[in-house]
C-alpha cells in the first residue's frame, strides 16, 4: 500500500509504522556507509528525508550513485526525529529504482536562471521555483471558485471561437481552415469566408464579457474562467499570447458592487494561500521577495485606495517629469503610472475609477457628465493593473450611438443590443488577469514564470 508523502506531514505519524512511498530524488548524498535522499512525490511541496545504510541494503553502492531525480520505490520504517528540522524520516529497508536518471538530465543541482529554465517547459516544474509557483496557480484557482460559488454566482463558459471583438483593439487571432497559399476569393477580391469552416470570419476570444453579460441576464450572478487570447505585440513582463480571466458578471449591480465583490475576491485568495500553501510562499518570501508574506497578511487586512482617475491624473501631472510619458487628462495611464499610484502614493492596491470614455470599452456605462465612463481598473504594487471592469451601458440609446461614433458594425452586435431591448437592467462585471494575481501573491515578476506552458509574442 502506498502512503503519499503528504499525508505524513497532515496526519502525525506514530514513530516506527511500515511505510511504502514513491517519489523522485531532489537530492542523494552519501558517505561510506550510510546515505541520505531527500524524495518528493509531488503531493506536497516538502520532500520526505530517506536514510539508508549500507548494513541493510544490499544494492547500497547502486542507489548512492543514483542521479538527480531518479525515482524510486521506498519502504521502510518513519523515525520521529523532533530535534531534527523535519519532523521525522523514513529508515529504508528497501529501495528499488523505478527509472534511472544519468548525468545528462538537464537540471543538475548548480542553480540555473529563470530564463534558462524557460527553454524547458516540460522539465522546469520539477524546480523548487516552479513547483511552488504552480501549486500557488492550482490553489488560487481553486479559492477563486470558492469565493464565487459561496457568493451566489454560476460558473459558466463561455466561447473560446467568437466572432465579436469585445475589447474592440483589434488584437484578434483569426481562426481558419482555409488553405493560406490558395485563397478563395469573392468577386471583389476580398477573402470568401463562405468557404471557410464556420462560413464566416471567427477569431479566439479576447474577452468572455459579452457572452458573460447574456447569461447574467438570466442567471443574475455569473463568472467565468478560461483561457483567453491577445494578439498584443507587447514584449513585456506582463503580457501573455494565451493567459486565463476570471470574469464576474452581476445583474442589477453598479460601479461600488463590482469594487467591492473585487476587493473582496483577492482578500479571499490571499488568506486562502497564507493558509494553504504556506511553505511555498515561505519559499517566495525567501528567494524572490522579501517582505512577501507580511506585505499579503497586510493588505488582506486593510482597505483598498479608491481614486478618480480626474484627481490620479492630478498627482500623475505633478511628477510627470519622473516619466517616459508625460500625463495630462485624457491621455491613457501607462504601466510607470500605475505603479507610481500605487507603489508610491497608495502603497496598496488601488482603484482608479471614471476614466474618459476615449480610452476605454464601448459598453461602459456613460456618467452624467457625458465626458467619463463607470469603468474601474484596480492596480497593485509590482504589477500595476490587474483588474479591470466596469459598470456597463443598459440604455439601449446610449449604447447604440457611442457604437455608431465608434463606427463599429451593428449587424455583429444584435445579439447584444437585444440584452438592452428586452427587459435591460444596470449590470457590472471584471476581468481578473489570473497570471498577473500569481505575479502578485508570489512576487515572480515575470508572466512566464507562472504559466505552466506560456505562449507569449515572439513565440514558444
Ligand atoms: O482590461 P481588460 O482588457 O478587460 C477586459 O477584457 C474586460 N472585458 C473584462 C471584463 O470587464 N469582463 O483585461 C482584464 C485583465 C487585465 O486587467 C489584465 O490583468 C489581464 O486581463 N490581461 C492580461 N493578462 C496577461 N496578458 C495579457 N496580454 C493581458 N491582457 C489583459
Ligand atoms: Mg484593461
Amino acid at each position: 500500500e502506498r502512503t503519499e508523502i503528504a499525508s505524513l506531514y497532515t496526519q502525525t505519524p506514530a514513530d516506527g509504522i511500515e511505510v511504502k512511498v514513491y517519489g523522485w530524488a531532489k537530492t542523494v548524498r552519501d558517505s561510506k556507509n550510510i546515505g541520505f535522499i531527500s524524495l518528493t512525490d509531488g503531493s506536497c511541496y516538502k520532500p520526505v528525508q530517506i536514510v539508508f545504510e549500507a548494513a541493510k541494503l544490499a544494492n547500497y553502492a547502486e542507489i548512492a550513485k543514483s542521479g538527480l531525480y531518479t525515482s524510486f520505490e521506498v519502504t521502510g520504517r518513519l523515525v520521529l526525529t523532533p530535534q531534527a528540522k523535519q519532523p521525522f524520516e523514513i529508515n529504508a529497508d528497501t529501495i528499488t529504482v523505478l527509472g534511472p536518471c544519468g548525468p545528462e538530465y538537464p537540471l543538475q543541482k548548480k542553480r540555473m536562471s529563470v530564463e534558462y529554465l524557460r527553454t524547458m517547459p516540460h522539465l522546469r516544474p520539477r524546480t523548487n521555483t516552479f513547483n511552488a509557483a504552480f501549486r500557488v496557480r492550482g490553489e488560487a484557482a481553486y479559492a477563486l471558485h470558492s469565493f464565487f460559488h459561496e457568493n451566489g454566482f454560476t460558473y459558466v463558459h463561455t466561447p473560446i471561437f467568437t466572432g465579436s471583438d469585445c475589447e474592440g483593439a483589434g488584437e484578434m487571432f483569426q481562426v481558419t481552415t482555409l488553405d493560406l497559399n490558395n485563397v478563395p476569393k469573392t468577386e471583389d477580391g476580398k477573402v470568401d469566408y463562405t468557404k471557410d469552416f464556420f462560413k464566416r470570419q471567427v477569431n479566439l476570444t479576447v474577452s468572455g464579457q459579452l457572452e458573460a453579460e447574456a447569461m447574467a441576464m438570466a442567471l443574475g450572478k455569473v463568472y467565468t474562467f478560461g483561457p483567453t487570447f491577445r494578439a498584443e505585440e507587447s514584449y513585456t513582463p506582463r503580457h501573455a499570447a494565451e493567459f486565463w480571466m476570471i470574469e464576474p458578471e452581476m445583474a442589477f449591480a453598479d460601479l461600488n458592487t463590482y469594487m467591492d465583490t473585487a476587493e473582496a475576491m483577492i482578500k479571499y485568495v490571499i488568506r486562502h494561500l497564507l493558509n494553504t500553501c504556506p511553505d511555498e510562499l515561505a519559499f517566495f518570501n525567501q528567494f524572490f521577495d522579501k517582505g512577501l508574506v507580511e506585505r499579503l497578511q497586510l493588505v488582506e487586512s486593510s482597505e483598498f485606495g479608491r481614486i478618480s482617475y480626474t484627481d490620479a491624473v492630478e498627482i500623475l501631472k505633478k511628477n510627470n517629469d519622473k516619466f517616459q510619458y508625460k500625463v495630462e487628462w485624457g491621455t491613457d495611464i501607462q504601466t510607470e503610472h500605475e505603479r507610481y499610484l500605487t507603489e508610491q502614493v497608495f502603497h496598496k492596491p488601488v482603484f482608479v475609477t471614471d476614466y474618459p470614455k476615449e480610452i476605454k470599452s464601448f459598453y461602459m456605462r456613460m456618467n452624467d457628465d457625458g465626458k467619463t465612463v463607470a469603468a474601474a481598473d484596480m492596480l497593485v504594487p509590482g504589477i500595476g493593473e490587474l483588474i479591470g471592469g466596469s459598470q456597463r451601458e443598459e440604455r439601449l440609446d446610449v449604447l447604440t450611438a457611442r457604437m455608431d461614433e465608434l463606427g463599429m458594425r451593428r449587424s455583429d452586435y444584435e445579439w447584444y443590443l437585444d440584452l438592452r431591448r428586452f427587459g435591460s437592467v444596470k449590470h457590472a462585471g471584471y476581468g481578473l488577469g489570473f497570471e498577473r494575481l500569481i505575479m502578485y501573491v508570489t512576487g515572480i515578476p515575470n508572466i512566464r514564470d507562472v504559466l505552466p506552458f506560456p505562449r507569449t509574442c515572439g513565440g514558444f
